[in-house]
């Protein structure tokens, strides 16, 4: 019998979660990946965590949430990321991701990431009042520049209910996908 490769590996996933009204929904993507082969760890925005059913989401992780800094010395709770997948994605998360901003983990993960060339793909979900504001363009051609891959959600009408029905939660497996199947061997 062959004596499995580097490229059998379960590649591991990073789920960053942000303060966005279909946070509360992520173990759906959680669920997609695991179907899809995936192991997953979610990182939430301070903001976001409030969002999350933490006790049922490392039940189904089997990892801890992380949302702090670890402290010096502390063993890392998370396995490295072969693949990036920034799910909601907030208006605010956005703008200081692409201004280079590093002030909650998943920011500093985020903007470490595009340094160490892990594929990432961003799932924005907002209005169309916030979408409005110069600054996000500007973020979103920032982070395509950085070679992010940007979910297709079209921003919803403001206080009108939002638009989680057309969250499409997969489609960050469906973008990262072949970027990591992309990859030479060597890093698989
Ligand atoms: C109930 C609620 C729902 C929100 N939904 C969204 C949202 O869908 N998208 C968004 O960009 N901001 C939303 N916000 C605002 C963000 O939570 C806020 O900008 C926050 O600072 C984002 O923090 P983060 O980017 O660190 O997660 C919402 C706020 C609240 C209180």
């Amino acid at each position: 019998m062959n004596e499995p490769s580097a490229s059998d590996k379960t590649p591991f996933l990073y789920v960053v979660v942000c303060a966005c009204g279909v946070a509360a929904d992520v173990g759906r993507l959680i669920t997609a990946a695991q179907e899809r082969r995936w192991d997953v760890g979610v990182i939430a925005t301070p903001q976001g965590l409030g969002f999350l059913d933490t006790a049922a989401i490392e039940e189904q992780t089997g990892y801890p949430i992380r949302s702090a800094w670890r402290a010096p010395g502390d063993p890392r709770p998370l396995p490295s990321a072969d693949a990036i997948a920034v799910a909601p994605a907030s208006f605010n998360t956005v703008n200081k991701w692409a201004a280079g901003i590093s002030d909650t983990l998943a920011l500093g993960v985020l903007c470490e990431a595009f340094g160490m060339g892990v594929p990432t793909a961003a799932l924005p979900y907002l209005n169309a009042a916030q979408a409005a504001h110069p600054a996000y363009r500007r973020s979103l051609d920032q982070l395509r520049e950085m070679g992010i891959l940007i979910g297709s959600y079209e921003p919803h009408r403001p206080k009108a209910g939002g638009g989680a029905d057309s969250f499409r939660w997969e489609e960050a497996l469906d973008l990262l996908e072949p970027r990591l199947r992309a990859r030479p061997p060597s890093q698989r």
